[in-house]
C-alpha cells in the first residue's frame, strides 16, 4: 500500500475515533464531556439555557466576609444556584465548595460558579507589592511569583485572581499607585506578561493556576490630581501611546478576563466605554474572554452623569461591552426586561454568556468543579515559596543614596534601630494584601538581630509613631543614637495610605518622621534611613540629612530579612527605580518619558524649584561598580521592517558580583506626532561578577521598537534619523 494510503487510513482511523469519543454516551449532554472540544461545549450548552439562567451568569455577588471597608457590599445570605460568579473572601475552599455543590446538583443545568479574588501580590504568602516589583527588572520573577500566588489561590477555593493591575501611573498623591508597574508602558507591559504567563501557565484547568484579569480598563492611572474615582483627560492619542499597550501585551498574552474602571475617559466612563470595551478589545484585538466591572461600577454610572437610573446604567453598559457585573445587581434587575423591550438583542446575551462559559470551560470548572480540601500546611506559606519571595523581595530594594560608603554596615559593633517601622509587621504587607498575617512578616528588628548575630547589638527606640505630633520618643531615641556606632532609621507609611481610596494632598512623609530623623542627626553618628512604602516619596529634606537611604517598599511576608542583608552586605542591592521620586510634590506629574517642550535650558521651568526630579526613572546605586562600554551597532541604517542589532559591553570594575539592568531607549527627535523625549523599548539584567565584563544586546525590530501609534492605534514608522540611547550615550540610525 502507498505511503498516502497509509496516512489516508490513519486520518480516516484518528477521524472516526474522535466521533466515537464525542459522542461516547448518548445520554450524556455534549457539554458535560470532557472531551468534546471547548467551542462545542459552550454551544450546546448555551442553546440549553433559557434567558435567566442566561443572566444569572452575567451576575456576580459576593460569597464570605468582606474585608474591603471601601466597598460595604451586601453579604448575600441566599446565593442562587444559578449564580455566575462571586467573590470569595475565605481562605479555605469548603464554603466554596458548599455553594459549588448547590450549583451543580440544586440547578437545571449544573453549570459552576467562578470563584474569584483579590490576589494582588500574593494570596497567604505575599510578596512585594507590584511598584516594588516593577524595580526589580527581573519578569522571571514576577511570574514565579504569580505562580506561586496562583498555587495557594486555586488550592484554597479561588479560580480568579483580579490581578494584575496594570495601569500606567505618574501621580503618586493616587494611592493606587503602589498596585501597578510605574510610570512605564512598555515596563508595565513586560511584566503583565510575566503575571499573566504566572497565573495562567499554559494551562489554566490545572489546580494550581488561576484566570488573570486585566485591570482597571482603561486610564484609572490618570485620575486628576491622584484622586480616585474620579475623572481623567485622556486623548486618544495619549489612550494609544500611553495606557493600552499594556493591555494590548496582556490581552495578545491570553488574559482571560479584563476588568473595567470606575474613571470616566474624557467624558465617557470606562465601564460604558463601546470603543475600549468592544472596538478596540472585541473587534480589533480580539479577546475572546470576558470583562467584569469594577465594584458597583455599572450604578455609578448613574452618579457619573451618563444613566438617569440603574437600568439605563445596565444598558449603557452591557451594550459598551461589560458581560460580567460585579455585586450592584443591576444585570439582575435590568437586563431581561431591556431585552424584552427590545433595548438588549439576544445575541448580545449570547455572546456575553459564551464567553463566560468559555473561561468556565478552560478553567476545568465543569470537569472538576470542587476544590481538592488539604490541610493549610500542604498549600500555603510552602518553604519554596517562601524562598521565592524573598528573592523577589532582595531584588525590589533601592539604594538611593550611600554616602562615602557607609553601607554596608561593616565593622559597627552596636546599632540603634530607631523608627515606627522597626519593629512593625503588618504595614510591611502593604494593601491589598488578601490573606497575608502580621505573624506571618519577619519585623526588621527580627531579621536585624538574626543578620547581625555574633556581629552587633542592635538596640531599638521607637523614636515616634507613623504620624501625630508627639515627640515624646525623641529623647530617648537620641540618647540610643549616641551610645551606638551607626543609626538605622526605619520610616515610611502605614499600609492602609495606599492602595484604593487613599489619596494625599502630598508625598511627603509626616513632619514628626523628618523631625525625628533631624533629632538623630544631633549625635553626631552616621544615620542611615529605611523606608517602607506605596507611593513615590518626597525626599529632599531627608536627603540632606540622611547618609544612606534605602527603599525597600513594602516587601510582604520577607518583611525586614532582604533589606538586614543589604545593610550586612550579604545581598548587594540591585533594583532600580521604576517610578520618578519627585523632587517635591508640587512637581507632579513628572515622568522620564515626557514630550519635548517648545522652549529649552532655563525657560518653561520653574521659577522656585528645580525642575529635576529628586531621584529619576531607572535610577539606583549598588555596592559594585560598572563600567559601561562602546554601544556599538550591526548597521546604521535599516529599511523598515528590517532588523539590526546593538550592544554595549558592561564590566564590573567594582570589588563584588552585582545583578546590573541595561535599560535600552530609542528617542524619534522628528516625527508626525510628537514623541516622547524617550521611550523604553527593551530592558536586561544580568549577574556580573566581580571583574568581569558582560554583553548587553538589543536585538531592534524597526517596526515593532522605532514606530509610533496615532489616535486610532494604527502603528507607522517614518522615515529619519532615531536614536538608541543608553545611559549617557546615545547613537543614531537611520530609517530608510
Ligand atoms: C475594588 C477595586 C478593584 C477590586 C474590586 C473587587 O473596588 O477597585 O481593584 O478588584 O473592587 O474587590
Amino acid at each position: 500500500m502507498k505511503k498516502k494510503q497509509i496516512v489516508q487510513l490513519f486520518g480516516l482511523l484518528v477521524f472516526s475515533v474522535s466521533v466515537q469519543a464525542v459522542a461516547k454516551d448518548k445520554n450524556t449532554p455534549l457539554y458535560k464531556d470532557a472531551k468534546a472540544p471547548v467551542e462545542q461545549r459552550v454551544e450546546d450548552l448555551l442553546s440549553r439555557m433559557n434567558l435567566e439562567e442566561k443572566i444569572y451568569q452575567l451576575n456576580q455577588y459576593t460569597l464570605g466576609f468582606n474585608n474591603n471597608i471601601n466597598n460595604l457590599g451586601e453579604a448575600v445570605k441566599n446565593v442562587p444556584a444559578e449564580i455566575g460568579s462571586v467573590i470569595y473572601f475565605e481562605a479555605d475552599p469548603q464554603l466554596r465548595n458548599g455553594l459549588q455543590k448547590k450549583a451543580m446538583e440544586e440547578s437545571r443545568l449544573g453549570i459552576p460558579v467562578l470563584f474569584g479574588y483579590d490576589v494582588i501580590h500574593g494570596f497567604r504568602t505575599v510578596y512585594p507589592i507590584p511598584l516594588a516589583q516593577a524595580c526589580s527588572w527581573n519578569p522571571a520573577l514576577v511570574e514565579q511569583s504569580s505562580a506561586v500566588a496562583a498555587q495557594e489561590a486555586r488550592m484554597s477555593g479561588v479560580d480568579w485572581t483580579f490581578s494584575p493591575m496594570i495601569d500606567v501611573a505618574r501621580d503618586g498623591r493616587w494611592g493606587r499607585i503602589a498596585e501597578g508597574y510605574g510610570e512605564d508602558p512598555y515596563a508595565t507591559g513586560v511584566y503583565t506578561v510575566a503575571s499573566v504567563k504566572g497565573y495562567q501557565g499554559d494551562d489554566m484547568s490545572s489546580d494550581k493556576r488561576v484566570a488573570a484579569c486585566l485591570k482597571h480598563y482603561v486610564g484609572y492611572g490618570a485620575s486628576e490630581a491622584g484622586r480616585d474615582y474620579v475623572y481623567t483627560e485622556i486623548s486618544r492619542q495619549s489612550l494609544w501611546d500611553t495606557y493600552l499597550p499594556p493591555y494590548e501585551a496582556g490581552v495578545k498574552a491570553g488574559a482571560a478576563t479584563l476588568m473595567s474602571a470606575f474613571n470616566d475617559i474624557s467624558g465617557v466612563p470606562a465601564s460604558a466605554n463601546h470603543y475600549t470595551l468592544t472596538e478596540v478589545l472585541k473587534n480589533r484585538w480580539k479577546h475572546d474572554g470576558f470583562v467584569v466591572s469594577d465594584w458597583d461600577a455599572v450604578v455609578q454610572l448613574v452618579n457619573q452623569g451618563v444613566a438617569a437610573d440603574t437600568k439605563e446604567a445596565a444598558e449603557k453598559a452591557f451594550m459598551a461591552g461589560v458581560e460580567m457585573d460585579m455585586t450592584d445587581n443591576c444585570y439582575q434587575r435590568h437586563l431581561a426586561e431591556l431585552v424584552n423591550e427590545g433595548k438588549v438583542p439576544m445575541q448580545n446575551i449570547d455572546d456575553a454568556v459564551r464567553r463566560v462559559l468559555r473561561i468556565k470551560f478552560r478553567l476545568g470548572l465543569f470537569d472538576n468543579p470542587y476544590t481538592k480540601e488539604v490541610k493549610q500546611e500542604e498549600r500555603l506559606l510552602l518553604p519554596q515559596s517562601l524562598r521565592a519571595v524573598e528573592q523577589m523581595a532582595e531584588e525590589t530594594i533601592v539604594l538611593l543614596k550611600n554616602a562615602d560608603n557607609v553601607l554596608p554596615l561593616s565593622g559597627a559593633k552596636k546599632i540603634a534601630l530607631v523608627g515606627p517601622l522597626a519593629k512593625n509587621q503588618a504595614d510591611l504587607l502593604g494593601s491589598w494584601s488578601a490573606h497575608g498575617r502580621a505573624q506571618d512578616v519577619c519585623s526588621i528588628y527580627d531579621a536585624m538581630t538574626r543578620e547581625f548575630a555574633g556581629k552587633a547589638d542592635i538596640v531599638y527606640a521607637q523614636g515616634c509613631d507613623f504620624d501625630g505630633e508627639n515627640r515624646d520618643g525623641f529623647a530617648e531615641a537620641l540618647a540610643v543614637a549616641k551610645n551606638a556606632d551607626v543609626v538605622v532609621l526605619c520610616l515610611g507609611e502605614k499600609r492602609g495610605w495606599s492602595g484604593e481610596n487613599t489619596s494625599r494632598s502630598t508625598i511627603a512623609l509626616p513632619a514628626v518622621q523628618e523631625e525625628l530623623l533631624a533629632e538623630l542627626k544631633k549625635a553626631g553618628k552616621p544615620v542611615v534611613v529605611l523606608l517602607s512604602n506605596g507611593r513615590p516619596l518626597e525626599l529632599v529634606r531627608i536627603e540632606k540629612q540622611a547618609d544612606a537611604i534605602v527603599e525597600m517598599w513594602q516587601p510582604g511576608v520577607a518583611g525586614g530579612k532582604p533589606v538586614a542583608g543589604v545593610l550586612s552586605g550579604r545581598v548587594n542591592p540591585s533594583g532600580r527605580l521604576a517610578i520618578t521620586f519627585p523632587y517635591s510634590t508640587g512637581q507632579i506629574p513628572i515622568y522620564y518619558n515626557q514630550r519635548p517642550p517648545a522652549r529649552k535650558g532655563n525657560q518653561g521651568r520653574y521659577q522656585d524649584i528645580p525642575s529635576t526630579p529628586l531621584y529619576e526613572f531607572g535610577y539606583g546605586l549598588s555596592y559594585t561598580d560598572y563600567k559601561y562600554g562602546t554601544m556599538k551597532l550591526s548597521a546604521d541604517k535599516v529599511k523598515r521592517g528590517g532588523k539590526l542589532t546593538v550592544e554595549i559591553p558592561v564590566t564590573n570594575v567594582g570589588g563584588r558580583d552585582g545583578l546590573e539592568t541595561v535599560h535600552w531607549f530609542i528617542n524619534d527627535p522628528v516625527s508626525s506626532i510628537a514623541r516622547p523625549v524617550k521611550e523604553l523599548k527593551f530592558f536586561e539584567k544580568q549577574l556580573i561578577k566581580a571583574g568581569e565584563t558582560k554583553v548587553f544586546r538589543f536585538d531592534i525590530d524597526a517596526e515593532r521598537d522605532l514606530s509610533f501609534v496615532d489616535s486610532d492605534g494604527k502603528r507607522f514608522l517614518e522615515p529619519g534619523d532615531y536614536y538608541i540611547i543608553v545611559k549617557d550615550q546615545k547613537l543614531k540610525i537611520s530609517v530608510e
